[in-house]
C-alpha cells in the first residue's frame, strides 16, 4: 500500500510529497518526488522495535541545502568524471568541475536536486523526470524512470529506466546510507562483497584505470568481516580518502545478482543487494556532516553506501565497460535490496 503526506515546500514554490510504501505492518519506505529518494527506511529489530535503517533529514529544506546526497537518484553520471569532460564518437562535452576539477553524481544541479513527478500504479511508486539535452553539459533529452516497490517479503525493488534522443552517458545510482544498527555500531557492521578486484584511485579519488586484487588487502570483504576491522589500515589507498571510497568489480554487469550482504549484530537486520551494474562503490561516509533526523549530529563514518554503478571515470579508461546510451536504446537497471531479521 503506498500513501502520500506533504513533505514542504520549494524555494519556488512547487509542494513536495513524501510516499510510504508499507510491505508489512513493521517494515515501510518513505521516498520523496525530490531527488526520488529514499527518505526512511524502517524494519523491525530482532525484538521487533522498529529501526530506520538510512541517515537523512526530516525536513525538505535539509535535502535542499544538504550535499551529502542522503538517499537520492544520483545522475546522470553517478561518481567522478576527470577533468570534467568526456568525448562520445570523436565529440568531447563539458561538464560542470564541481569536485576539483573533476566532475561529480551529475553536476551541480544533478537529478538528487530535481523535482520528479509521481504516479502510483498500485504497490510502485513511478517517478519520472526529463532531463533536458544540454543538462549540466550532458548531450541527448533523456527521458527518465525510477520505480520503487517494497513488497511482503520485504523486498525493495528500485528500476531505473531510460531513453535519449542523441546517444549520451548514463550511469544511475542510488546513494543511500545504510547503518542497520540504528546509530549504534554502524562501522560494526558485516559487509561481504562479490568482488576479487576493485579500482585504484588517484589522491582526489578518481579511477587511475588499473585494477587491484583484494586478497591480502584491507578491500577483501570476499569472506565477510566487520567495516571496522580494516578501516583505520595504515593502507595508503584508505588513508588518502578517510577511508573505504572505492569502486568493486562484480565481474561484469547484465544480470541481476547478488553483489553484497550488509548485516548488524546490534539488531539483527541484514540485507542481501543485487544489482546488474558492473561495479559497487564502496564509501564509509567518510564525509558525512550535518544535522539529520531526529536532530541527530551525524559524523564521519556514521554509515556505509554501497553505490551499484559503472566504473568512475569509464569514458577515459579504455578497458572499463562504457556507461553509453545510444539514442533509441533504453536504459534499464535494477537494485534488489532484500531484509531480513536475523534472531
Ligand atoms: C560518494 C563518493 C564520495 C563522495 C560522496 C558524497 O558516492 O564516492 O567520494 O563524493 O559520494 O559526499
Amino acid at each position: 500500500m503506498i500513501t502520500a503526506f506533504p513533505f514542504g515546500t520549494l524555494p519556488d514554490g512547487t509542494s513536495a510529497t513524501r510516499y510510504r510504501l508499507q510491505a508489512a505492518p513493521d517494515a515501510y519506505a518513505d521516498i520523496l518526488d525530490y531527488g526520488a529518494t529514499v527518505q526512511g527506511l524502517v524494519l523491525p529489530d530482532r525484538n521487533g522495535r522498529p529501526v530506520d535503517i538510512v541517515l537523512g533529514y526530516d525536513t525538505l529544506e535539509g535535502y535542499v541545502s544538504g550535499d551529502c546526497y542522503f538517499g537520492a537518484t544520483v545522475g546522470r553520471c553517478a561518481n567522478r568524471i576527470g577533468n570534467a569532460a568526456f568525448t562520445i564518437d570523436g565529440k568531447t562535452y563539458s561538464l560542470d568541475a564541481n569536485d576539483g576539477r573533476n566532475h561529480l553524481h551529475g553536476g551541480l544541479e544533478g537529478f538528487d536536486r530535481r523535482m520528479f513527478r509521481a504516479e502510483i500504479a498500485g504497490d510502485t511508486l513511478r517517478l519520472s523526470l526529463v532531463s533536458p539535452d544540454g543538462d549540466q553539459g550532458y548531450p541527448g533529452r533523456l527521458s527518465l524512470t525510477v520505480e520503487y516497490s517494497f513488497d511482503e517479503r520485504r523486498v525493495l525493488t528500485v528500476r531505473f529506466r531510460g531513453e535519449t534522443d542523441k546517444d549520451t552517458v548514463v550511469n544511475l545510482t542510488n546513494h543511500s546510507y545504510f547503518d542497520l544498527s540504528g546509530g549504534q555500531a554502524p562501522m560494526e557492521q558485516v559487509l561481504w562483497l562479490r568482488a576479487d578486484r576493485f579500482c585504484e584511485n588517484d589522491e582526489n579519488t578518481l579511477p587511475t584505470g588499473k585494477l587491484l586484487p583484494v586478497q591480502g588487502t584491507p578491500f577483501d570483504f570476499t569472506t565477510e568481516k566487520p567495516l571496522s576491522r580494516d578501516l583505520n589500515a595504515k593502507d595508503p589507498l584508505l588513508l588518502s580518502c578517510n577511508g573505504y571510497d572505492h569502486n568493486f568489480d562484480l565481474g561484469g554487469g547484465g544480470t541481476l545478482q547478488p553483489a553484497a550482504r550488509l548485516s548488524s549484530g546490534v539488531t539483527g537486520i541484514a540485507m542481501t543487494l543485487s544489482t546488474d551494474m558492473p561495479g559497487v562503490q564502496l564509501y564509509t561516509g567518510n564525509f558525512v556532516h550535518g544535522t539529520g533526523k531526529g536532530g541527530r549530529e551525524y559524523r564521519s563514518h556514521d554509515a556505509v553506501c554501497l553505490e551499484p554503478q559503472f566504473f568512475p571515470n569509464a569514458m577515459a579508461v579504455a578497458d572499463f565497460e562504457k556507461p553509453i546510451l545510444r539514442a533509441g536504446e533504453t536504459y534499464d537497471r535494477t537494485i534488489v535490496y532484500a531484509f531480513h531479521t536475523e534472531a
